[in-house]
């Protein structure tokens, strides 16, 4: 089995997966309270944090899958794009672990595990497909052929979906994360209620929300009272992002010529983005929340397409906020 680590946000998360993509436990600690009250995640306080549940994480994650580090053929461990100081826990105490029983250690990119979560479980997506991948960190579309590999064909020039979701809430007065709470409200409002832009920047397959974000706050501004709108500026809101997304996986279906479609990220999760993807014209794989949001299933996934660095090579190994 392989063993993986994900602390680059705000998770702690250890995942036990076979070789053939069944996942055996599939733990995260979401630290989502402790930055609730700062309306974003806290870079400092997510290191600390980690640190303090890294190794109970993974103890519960053998123990679910009632296994021992005997099990463990392999570490896989998320080494970025993230926050460094959140990064560096998940990677030092991958490297201890593998490096105590002289196994392999495959240091995986973040954004590899999501394009290829919908790669694990029963009913796996075969390459060659498309994935949509939009987080809070995150929003592109990339080809996958191969599936140790992946080709971004577009990506957010400014802020990510979740984020235009996060940042609305705000606007609105909603808790965060926003996502979940946008999708709630909207479920009540009319969606032609306000008139949002929808922006396709340039000729590619690249994407912006920071102008819908900025068109919400005017509009929050003149309306005034929000209360008494707030069911149809979510509606039209959270319209405007899932059609800007869905535009973008659209044209990307027909100019790649694929009929296989990945979604995933937390913005996964939204039951308008998931009702229209169904509609497409391809089959569409989401797969479950817990492998959508992020988690170490989908390291170790991922790591299974790579190429392990044997002990004692990954000694020197440092984690990166970019990759
Ligand atoms: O993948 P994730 O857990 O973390 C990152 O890697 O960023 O994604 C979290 C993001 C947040 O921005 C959250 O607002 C958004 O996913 N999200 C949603 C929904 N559930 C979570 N956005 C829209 N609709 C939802 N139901
Ligand atoms: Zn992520």
């Amino acid at each position: 089995m392989i063993l993986g680590i994900e602390t680059s946000c705000d998770d702690t998360c250890a995942a036990l997966v076979t070789r053939d993509g069944q996942i055996h436990a599939n733990v995260i600690a979401s630290q989502g309270l402790l930055h609730e009250r700062y309306g974003g995640v806290v870079p400092e306080i997510a290191s600390r944090q980690h640190l303090e549940v890294v190794d109970s994480v993974i103890d519960d994650a053998l123990e679910r899958a009632d296994a021992t580090l005997e099990d463990v053929d392999e570490v896989a461990v998320t080494r970025g794009p993230g926050l460094i100081g959140a990064l560096l826990v998940g990677v030092s105490s991958a490297k201890a672990l593998a490096a105590a029983r002289r196994l392999p250690l495959s240091p995986v990119d973040h954004l590899h595990g999501h394009v290829t979560a919908s790669m694990l479980g029963e009913d796996p997506i075969e390459p060659p497909f498309l994935a949509l991948v939009a987080s809070g960190g995150h929003t592109f579309l990339a080809r996958v052929d191969d599936p140790g590999e992946y080709s971004v064909l577009g990506q957010t020039l400014d802020d990510a979906a979740g984020e235009a979701f996060d940042k609305g809430a705000r606007l609105l007065g909603l808790g965060y994360p926003g996502g979940p709470e946008i999708d709630r409200l909207a479920r009540a409002g009319d969606p032609a209620a306000f008139d949002f832009p929808r922006s396709q920047p340039g000729d590619g397959l690249d994407f912006s929300f920071s102008g819908l974000k900025t068109a919400l706050l005017y509009t929050v501004q003149r309306t005034g009272s929000v209360p008494d709108c707030c069911a149809d500026l979510a509606a039209s809101y959270q319209r405007a992002i899932v059609d800007a997304l869905i535009a973008r996986l659209e044209q990307a279906v027909e100019r790649e010529g694929l009929d296989r479609v990945a979604l995933g990220g937390g913005v996964a999760a939204n039951r308008e983005l998931r009702e229209r993807a169904a509609r497409l014209g391809a089959r569409v794989w989401v797969p479950p929340m817990e492998l959508c949001t992020d988690n170490a299933a989908m390291i170790a996934g991922a790591a299974r397409f790579g190429e392990p660095i044997a002990y004692p090579g990954y000694l020197d190994l440092d984690a990166a906020a970019r990759l």
